[in-house]
């Protein structure tokens, strides 16, 4: 506190869109105001803070969205924010209106703004929210479970009309540079063979997995790939036809349907805490730190450590992917 000036906080979401956010904004919302805080909503993440979108929010402007994909602040990827004179301006307008510290949700490139805010003086807490789970320092990102529910309730009826027809589908899922949706939507949903970016594979070793399905008897093959794996979806499908592998093939491209609809609960419980312990954080005068889920407890870690970490697979659940799918 300042004086009787109330500590204000303000809340942007970055990037690409995660299941969960709104329910993050939310908390950010709830917390702040039962501390006594005032919050500001940043509409069109740093675009808006360089633009001064900014409107108070009350406990109100949060009732009816928990249940709702997408964000009611929106979001862009900003390409002005990562020059020093997108950053000036922004700190600029945060100054103009009273802004004491800055709630950040978003993936990785949010984070580095996030940190970029930090290292000029701006009290920033990053929230993880992003459906690749590529971020350091929490076992889970928002989104990411929503997103993995969506892929396997597509995979699910997919694997019917596969079944049906004795096809091979290969289905693409997002997750850029990272494996993860890939490799757990392979487990839950028991694809013949998962490609990830992390691990390149050779089309003779795809071949041999489904030519494998087919001679054990499997009416159908399903084959995960990650949009960032070696190999791209299309091309693969149409070698594998050219090779005759048994079945014939199918593509189904999941695309941005990964990134929308309700978030589930595990999503809704996840970003309630997060955001939480993102107000808290701030009214405690913490800054340059990111929330995030380690085991069971949400922890507070700095982002300079988060942003110099990259993720790595997880080798352990991409071999039991391909083990159980024998
Ligand atoms: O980072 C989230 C993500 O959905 C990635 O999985 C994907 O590669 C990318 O965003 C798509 O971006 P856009 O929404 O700009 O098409």
């Amino acid at each position: 506190m300042d004086g009787q000036k109330p500590f204000t906080i303000g809340i942007l979401t970055s990037g690409g869109d995660a299941p969960g956010m709104n329910a993050c904004i939310r908390a950010v919302v709830r917390t702040g105001l039962a501390n006594n805080a005032r919050v500001i909503g940043v509409a069109n993440g740093f675009e808006g803070l360089i633009n001064g979108d900014f409107r108070v929010m009350g406990p109100r402007d949060v009732g009816g969205i928990l249940q709702r994909g997408g964000t009611i602040l929106q979001t862009r990827r900003s390409m002005l924010f990562k020059e020093a004179r997108g950053q000036r301006e922004a700190i600029r307008r945060m100054n103009e209106a009273g802004m004491d510290g800055l709630v950040v949700v978003g993936g990785d490139g949010s984070l580095h703004g996030a940190h970029a805010l930090a290292q000029q003086g701006i009290k920033v807490v990053g929230v993880p929210a992003s459906i690749d789970n590529d971020i350091w320092g929490t076992n889970m990102a928002i989104g990411v479970d929503t997103a993995l529910n969506t892929i396997m309730e597509a995979v699910d009826k997919l694997r019917d009309t596969a079944s049906s027809h004795s096809r091979a589908f290969l289905i693409e899922t997002m997750g850029r540079g990272s494996g993860y949706l890939a490799v757990m939507a392979g487990i839950v949903c028991g694809a013949e063979i998962v490609l990830v970016p992390e691990v390149p594979v050779s089309v003779e070793e795809v071949a041999d997995a489904v030519e494998d399905a087919y001679r054990r008897g499997k009416t159908h093959a399903i084959i995960i790939v990650a949009e960032g794996a070696n190999i791209h979806t299309t091309d693969l499908a149409r070698i594998l036809d050219e090779m005759d592998v048994g079945f014939t093939t199918r593509v189904t491209i999941l695309g941005h349907i990964q990134r929308g609809g309700r978030p589930t609960a595990f999503d809704r419980l996840l970003a309630a805490r997060l955001g939480t312990r993102a107000t808290t954080a701030l009214l405690e005068g913490q800054t340059d730190v990111m929330v995030g889920l380690q085991g069971r407890e949400i922890e507070l870690l700095p982002l300079e450590t988060v942003l110099t970490h990259p993720r790595t697979a997880n080798m352990e659940y991409y071999d039991m992917a391909r083990m159980l799918a024998r």
